[in-house]
């Protein structure tokens, strides 16, 4: 369903940085580490989802119950709460895409928030009439500032259109039992699903935050899980030499540390996959980059980019600029087909195109970009998915997941904390007077007070 190819990084006479073709002494390492990953443990609670058929079962039921008249589906989150459902959904259904398909009852349209950004917000809950739209709210924590301000603003929106009713348009996805919109749901009679403790924001993409979301769109949640299931043995049980998540987090990590090529780079090749880039760029960013315990910050820098587009942006910085990049090509199998016309064939930037499939095109534009990049010294490999449904999304996200835990351990860091996100968070909170938040208060002060106005130039 999946495959790797390793050519550009481990093919002596294509892959020009021989320090990572070493892998064979981190298998010893990566054992210890897939032997941890499978004993289970705190914020391990991930390693599981692919065998639990509960939480899609249930999903799926709730979608069913679901009155017809439920058009549309707004999504209140944001990064772990939010990039994997997107990501699945837009994988199922094209982002340019607008209408439900024909035909297609129980399919219905999907919007994220997001963000705070008022533009996105304003508009996306404006344009939705809440008697006929299911708000489902995602926030582990219960208290992340974006979301709950989210919730606020179309709560208010839907109670005033429609009464006391609002609340059976909303869902709650949160810790079973801690939080303040665990609390809110208890007072308001809201349906919840539960976000298990021992699985982080990053990691509950198989969990009910996008289990649910993918049930609501009118997809088949227990089909993400299934082919999260098909990849497992491959990815918790199999040595080194044969485990595609091993390899590439090994492989990541020497380019990283012995080649210099600390910047990451995911390049999607299909529009309705470019979502898993901004996945990945979190799940990399957030669990990678940290103190190592006892010793100096490490993380390589993930950057995501959208092929064929970006080959006329970033590749000529991937061929030329520094050497320190490594890269990682996201590629699907069977795509849509569209052929291109033989049309005014005397002129030569036409003729040579006629007849030929845009996922031709594609393929080529991919290959060749790889290609310049071994010539340039730039080592790649390539991540192939058959298609972008929900099994194989889930054979996906596992995967990944399992590389990012094995970096972790490779690189030496926790990769389930964020204590720079919580700062952040924080930060804001005191800004705005979150009650509780009173030290970091003084110091988003402290800070502010020592701003110059003289440093800031206005024009
Ligand atoms: O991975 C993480 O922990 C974060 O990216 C969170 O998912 C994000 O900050 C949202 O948090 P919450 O789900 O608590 O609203």
């Amino acid at each position: 369903m999946l495959s790797l190819d390793l050519n550009y990084a481990m093919n002596e006479s294509l892959a020009p940085c021989a320090g990572m073709r070493e892998i064979a002494p981190l298998g010893e390492r990566v054992d210890r580490c897939l032997a941890d990953l499978r004993a289970g443990g705190p914020l391990k609670g991930w390693v599981g989802l692919p065998f639990e058929d509960g939480p899609a079962a249930e999903a799926a039921a709730f979608a069913r119950s679901l009155p017809e008249g439920l058009r549309d589906v707004a999504v209140l989150g944001i990064g772990g709460s939010s990039l994997g459902p997107l990501a699945v959904y837009h994988a199922a259904r094209h982002p340019h895409v607008l209408r439900p398909a024909p035909g297609d009852e129980r399919s219905r349209l999907l919007h994220f928030l997001d963000n705070s950004d008022p533009d996105t917000v304003g508009s996306i809950l404006e344009g939705l009439d809440p008697a006929t739209t299911l708000y489902i709210v995602i926030t582990k924590s219960g208290s992340t500032a974006e979301t709950a301000s989210q919730l606020l603003i179309a709560w208010a929106r839907a109670s005033e259109v429609l009464g006391e009713s609002a609340r059976d348009h909303f869902v709650f996805i949160t810790d079973p039992e801690r939080g303040d919109l665990r609390a809110l749901a208890g007072r308001l009679g809201v349906r919840t699903f539960s976000v298990p403790p021992d699985v982080g924001g990053r990691f509950s993409v198989l969990s009910p935050v996008g289990l649910v979301p993918t049930a609501a769109a009118g997809l088949d949640p227990a089909a993400l899980i299934a082919g999260a299931r098909r990849v497992a043995a491959a990815c918790l049980d199999a040595p080194l030499a044969d485990n595609p998540a091993a390899l590439l987090a090994a492989i990541a990590h020497l380019a990283d540390v012995r080649e210099g090529r600390n910047v990451h780079v995911f390049m999607t090749y299909s529009d309705r996959l470019a979502p898993v880039g901004a996945w990945f760029r979190q799940i990399w960013a957030e669990s990678l980059g940290k103190p190592r315990a006892g010793g100096p910050p490490a993380g390589p820098t993930p950057l995501d980019a959208r092929g064929a587009t970006d080959q006329h942006s970033l590749l000529q910085l991937l061929v030329q600029g520094p050497p320190d990049k490594f890269v990682v090509f996201l590629d699907v199998r069977s795509r849509r087909e569209v052929t291109v016309p033989a049309l005014f064939e005397d002129l030569p930037s036409f003729g040579y195109l006629a007849g030929l499939p845009l996922a031709t095109l594609i393929d080529a534009e991919r290959r060749g970009t790889a290609m310049s990049l071994a010539r340039a010294g730039t080592p790649s490999i390539t991540l192939t998915v058959d298609d972008t449904s929900p099994a194989s999304m889930g054979a996906l996200f596992f995967l990944l997941e399992v590389a990012t835990a094995i970096a972790g351990s490779l690189y030496g860091v926790n990769p389930y904390d964020q204590p720079g996100v919580e700062q952040g968070k924080k930060l804001a909170c005191g800004l705005l007077g979150r009650r509780g938040f009173e030290e970091m208060r003084a110091e988003a002060r402290n800070l502010e007070d020592r701003r110059s106005d003289d440093l800031v130039i206005e024009f």
